[in-house]
């Protein structure tokens, strides 16, 4: 049997519920799938906020500016004014929908600092604005009777004459392969911060959607820039939010100083990530680092202030580090958060593929070129979300039913068996999965040069090599995620590729991307994009100019 829909979204996070949410509302045939129940998507673990120009004295130039001089002007402008002018009436939306924001003391809805931000225009619901957000939001998706297909697990698009037509999926309940056909298909799979270990990022963000994509033939952007959030808890490298700083915490060097007078005079640890991310890592390699880390102190905010505001990081760093905030500093380390690369689309979530859009952490519009501001992670994925809902939904009521036939089906299917039969060589995914992301954050993390890309360029070669001899030891067809997680790395794989080829490519520092060996910032080479296109062969590249509306590029200090 083929299912068929009008509008298929992939990923039931905050972007791919707001797009299947507006999708329905222009009266299409909508379905939404996902390799998870969607209140167990990642969206779940953004924790500081939303940002918006809400407030007194606020606009939405400024927040644009502040996101332009954040994307260290790599960012698309007409996007970025997309972005802030929408923001007001998206938070707005979300409070009238039933999201609980935190309050001032006048009882209106209250703002904290964020980085790169030269306002306080940060909504929060303490620190699990995710959470609160994709509960009211998956109320809104239940309300409006959309079709989901909960824990089914996508393994390829099906392409027929250039047009993206459908996809295969796994039930993972029963292991049947089944095939979707699909007018629009919209992508909206999340990040792929398991690409580098340790990450901020949930085991299930794996980047499928990004990959599958790229391999159908839709092109990635901006895939060199990799942001690594400057607060990730020792050893797990679980979020610590930038929330913190905004309320007042601060960092230590083992010599007890405030280290970040010295790299951001102004805005201190409320520079933007990379600016923070380097500062740290900078310490730690000049040896004022203790145990590879620096110290976050929240004790002078209080224990009230602490449990009303951050109470989920109080119980992460108990849990996880046996740290109480309240009583001493904990140790924290930049550590991978957010790719600001992705499928690249235009402002209406279109991809380069016909029929194929992709929204939020997925998609690379640009919003947020370089460097990420803390809290347009959400934002973009309403704003965005939404639109791409909108133009997938107009899209598909001009388009012809595809009428595929099940041959796509049967190739997969031969391709999964393949792989589940292959013997065992004594590889496995977790052990190559674990040496990609190690590697990824030694040679394509905070730091990059040259020769540490070639290294990694060297190691992703042969890991793709062991690859062929991962072994699928799960034989079983019920939740089979030993299976799961091989095709995952398939997906990882090319990504980690992408990732060292434009890293390679871009010689200059800008935003996240800092390499040691072209340490300036270069706009008359480097100000413009980096699009991949998958080959066999190796990913060939080509380039896209930046959009400036307004604001040209200048020199970057907080
Ligand atoms: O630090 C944080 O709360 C993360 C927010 C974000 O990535 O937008």
């Amino acid at each position: 049997m083929i299912y068929k829909h009008d509008v298929l979204v992939v990923g039931a996070g905050l972007a791919g519920m707001r797009a299947a949410i507006e999708a329905n509302q222009h009266g299409v045939d909508v379905a939404i799938i996902s390799k998870v129940y969607p209140v167990r998507s990642h969206s779940n673990a953004a924790q500081g906020g939303i940002n918006a120009a809400l407030g007194e004295g606020d606009s939405w130039e400024s927040h644009a500016f502040d996101t332009v001089k954040g994307s260290d002007y790599l960012g698309d402008q007409d996007a970025i004014e997309i972005l802030a002018r929408e923001a007001p009436a998206a938070v707005l939306e979300l409070e009238h929908w039933g999201v609980n924001f935190s309050r001032d003391e006048r009882g209106y809805l209250g703002t904290r600092n964020f980085g790169g931000a030269s306002q306080a225009r940060t909504f929060f619901v303490a620190d699990i604005t995710g959470q609160a957000i994709l509960q009211v939001m998956f109320e809104q998706l239940v309300r409006s009777r959309i079709k989901m297909y909960n824990e089914w697990f996508v393994t390829k698009l099906v392409v027929d004459n250039g047009r993206v037509k459908g996809l295969t999926a796994i039930e993972l309940r029963t292991g049947q392969l089944h095939l979707i056909q699909a007018k629009a298909i919209i992508i909206a799979t999340g990040g792929m911060g398991r690409v580098y270990e340790p990450s901020t990022n949930a085991l299930i963000n794996t980047g499928d959607g990004m990959a599958i994509a790229y391999r159908a033939g839709a092109k990635l952007m901006d895939m060199e820039m990799m942001q690594y959030h400057p607060t990730t808890l020792k050893g797990s490298g679980a979020l610590i939010t930038e929330g913190a700083r905004g309320e007042g915490a601060y960092l230590l060097n083992s010599e007890g100083e405030r280290f970040m007078k010295k790299y951001a005079p102004n805005k201190l640890e409320l520079a933007s990530r990379d600016v923070v991310s380097r500062a740290e890592q900078t310490e730690i390699n000049e040896g004022r680092g203790v145990n590879g880390c620096v110290l976050l102190d929240c004790r002078h905010l209080g224990k009230e202030l602490i449990m009303t505001k951050l109470s989920q990081i109080h119980e992460l760093a108990l849990d996880l580090a046996g740290v109480d905030i309240t009583q001493e500093p904990v140790p924290v380390r930049p550590g991978f958060h957010y790719p600001m690369g992705g499928i690249k689309t235009d402002v209406d979530g279109r991809a380069t593929l016909e029929g194929l859009y992709a929204a939020g952490e997925a998609a690379c519009i640009s919003v947020h070129g370089g460097n990420r501001l803390g809290a347009n992670s959400l934002l973009d994925t309403v704003i965005f979300g939404r639109r791409a809902g909108r133009a997938a939904a107009l899209a598909a009521k001009e388009t012809p039913e595809p009428n595929l036939s099940d041959a796509p089906l049967a190739d997969e299917e031969a391709r999964i068996r393949a792989l589940v039969n292959r013997p065992y060589k004594g590889e496995l995914a977790a052990k190559v999965r674990w040496d990609m992301g190690v590697a990824m954050d030694k040679y394509a993390g905070v730091f990059r040069d040259q020769q540490g890309l070639d290294t990694l360029g060297d190691l992703l070669h042969e890991l793709r090599d062991r690859y062929k001899n991962v072994h699928v030891g799960d034989k079983s067809r019920t939740f089979n995620t030993n299976l799961q997680s091989v095709l995952e790395l398939d997906y990882m794989l090319d990504l980690a590729l992408a990732v060292q080829v434009t890293a390679s490519h871009r010689t200059e520092s800008r935003g996240a991307h800092t390499r040691l060996d072209y340490p300036q910032r270069d706009d008359e080479h480097w100000l413009k994009h980096i699009l991949l296109e998958y080959h066999p062969d190796g990913p060939k590249i080509s380039y896209l100019p930046v959009t400036i509306t307004r604001w040209q590029p200048q020199v970057r200090t907080y």
